[in-house]
């Protein structure tokens, strides 16, 4: 019988750990209920003791999410350890993933502890949190650059503690595939406990090598849990790739022969959803869920897939959640169309008021647009009118007006905690004056470190979907806005992360 390999998504902790990707709670518990239909083993939530904020998205996936593994990450300290157990209390699977660097560099330069010291912090924290619950992993951080023979020392103490999984950081992305899969068979063949504990493989991206890495891991190094993100969200080149990896193993099963809970008729909707919410956007040519992973152009390739498809297709695109039906709704479609549509693309909306909202919103959408195509759709969910999130900044209306060789002028009625205020602004373009009618008001002193446009579904009959990101006092935000008028979806994008930049939760990671 082929072993299983267990997929642990880490979107909502290691992937929010990306600059300008950290998400709200309900933004994050929507995120989870999404990899929860997509039958993810294992979520890792959130850093408990990172803030409150976090603690808070933690919690509230643990209640809510029943059919995966909840974990919440936590440095190797009883505080920390306490305050993830306390988050996951609801959880019907709980699990507290703890870490503590083992390198020489991260240990003398960033702990400035000594390997002794480090050891036994390892054992007694696992044994703290074993204390707790009975799923327990264990990660030396950096651990592809830690000396051998005392990684081995640690794994095989914390292992006797109890860990119940051990994983393998690539925390800097320096890894290679070969020498990485035999770095982890030489953990196991050399860690006496080995068999007492699943392997699981973490790698970043940095080289561009997290999926192959990963692959090598499980191939070569025997791994049985791979730690991945949606679209490879994370910090700097990302994470390991979640629709790439479930989707090698699936399509390769020749040769990895392994078998996964997944069910990947819902991957297209989770990267979408991730990067609406996240406001990074998918690059087109992105394996599995980039808009041309499945398009092909050249003649010479059409004819062959005409002939049959699989000379050119070693995937349907069906199988990951692309419509093979891309023109979907028009104005006279019904609600039932509508619903029936939001199925087929694996969406489950939280309530009838948010499935009834959604459909006004589809309904208006569809009077100024012809053709409402699947991307509109996936936009259109998590719009703030359809999710009914509180915002501190909501969108109401906008009006501008630009001619050749006059200075564009723009009024925006938007509210603030709900009550309605209206700015008016001149500007370089109608985008500009419309933010800067909105800062009349709001006076935040922000950066504009990123803005851009993306045509939602490649036509100039699209919606636009803009991404701002912001920069105040350190922190960076992004805000996502759609709409068939860019200008409007600007100024939606800017409110957006504006209300994300003064949200009175204190979300800073604290990793490390
Ligand atoms: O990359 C890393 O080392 C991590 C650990 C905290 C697991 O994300
Ligand atoms: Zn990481």
């Amino acid at each position: 019988m082929a072993d299983k390999l267990i997929i642990f998504d880490t979107t909502l902790r290691d992937g929010e750990q990306s600059p300008g990707a950290s998400m709200t709670r309900d933004e994050k518990l929507r995120i989870a209920r999404q990899l929860e239909r997509l039958k993810v083993d294992v979520i890792e939530a959130g850093f408990a003791a990172s803030s409150n904020g976090d603690f808070e998205a933690v919690k509230a996936i643990a209640n809510a999410i029943k059919d995966s593994t909840i974990c919440s990450l936590s440095r190797a300290n009883d505080r920390d350890i306490s305050r993830a157990a306390e988050a996951l209390k609801g959880a019907n699977s709980a699990r507290i993933h703890t870490f503590i660097a083992t390198s020489a560099l991260h240990m003398e330069k960033k702990l400035r502890m000594t390997p002794d010291q480090v050891l036994e912090q390892a054992k007694l924290s696992v044994r703290f949190a074993r204390n707790l619950v009975a799923d327990v992993e264990f990660s030396p951080e950096d651990g592809y650059r830690s000396d051998v023979d005392f990684l081995c020392r640690v794994l095989e103490a914390v292992i006797a503690e109890g860990a119940t999984t051990i994983n393998v950081p690539d925390t800097v992305g320096y890894a290679v595939p070969e020498l990485y899969g035999n770095f982890i068979k030489t953990l196991r063949e050399r860690v006496p406990n080995s068999d007492k504990a699943v392997w699981s493989v973490h790698c970043h991206n940095d080289l561009g090598m997290a999926v192959a890495n990963s692959l090598a891991g499980v191939k070569i190094g025997g791994a049985r849990q791979v730690e991945c993100t949606i679209n490879g969200l994370g910090e700097r080149a990302g994470n390991c790739s979640l629709e790439e990896i479930v989707m090698a193993v699936r399509t390769r099963k020749d040769y990895f022969n392994l078998e996964m809970n997944i069910d990947p008729v819902h991957i297209v909707a989770a990267s979408r959803m991730v990067s609406q919410t996240t406001g990074f956007v998918v690059q087109p040519n992105k394996a599995v869920v980039g808009a041309n992973a499945f398009a092909h152009a050249s003649g010479i390739h059409q004819d062959g897939m005409l002939k049959a498809r699989e000379t050119y297709e070693i995937m349907r695109a069906e199988d990951v959640g692309w419509s093979s039906n891309k023109m979907v709704l028009g104005k006279l479609s019904g609600r039932n169309a509508f619903k029936q549509r939001l199925q087929d693309l694996g969406i489950q909306m939280e309530s009838e008021a948010e499935t009834n909202a959604a459909f006004a919103r589809f309904k208006e959408l569809a009077d100024g647009k012809s053709e409402i195509f699947d991307e509109d759709i996936l936009a259109l969910v998590s719009d703030e009118s359809v999710t009914h999130e509180k915002e501190q900044y909501g969108f109401v209306s906008l009006s501008q007006h630009s001619e050749t060789g006059e200075r564009p002028q723009a009024k925006v009625v938007f509210t603030v905690d709900g009550k309605e205020v209206t700015g008016a602004s001149d500007g370089n373009g109608p985008v500009d004056a419309s933010l800067k009618a909105i800062e009349t008001h709001v006076k935040s002193g922000a950066e504009m470190v990123l803005y851009s446009v993306n045509a939602i579904s490649g036509s100039t009959e699209s919606q636009g979907e803009v991404t701002v990101r912001l920069q105040n006092s350190g922190r960076v935000v992004n805000g996502v806005g759609a709409d068939p008028d860019i200008v409007v979806a600007s100024a939606k994008a800017y409110l957006s992360a504006l209300s994300k930049l003064q949200s009175k939760s204190d979300r800073v990671a604290a990793q490390g």
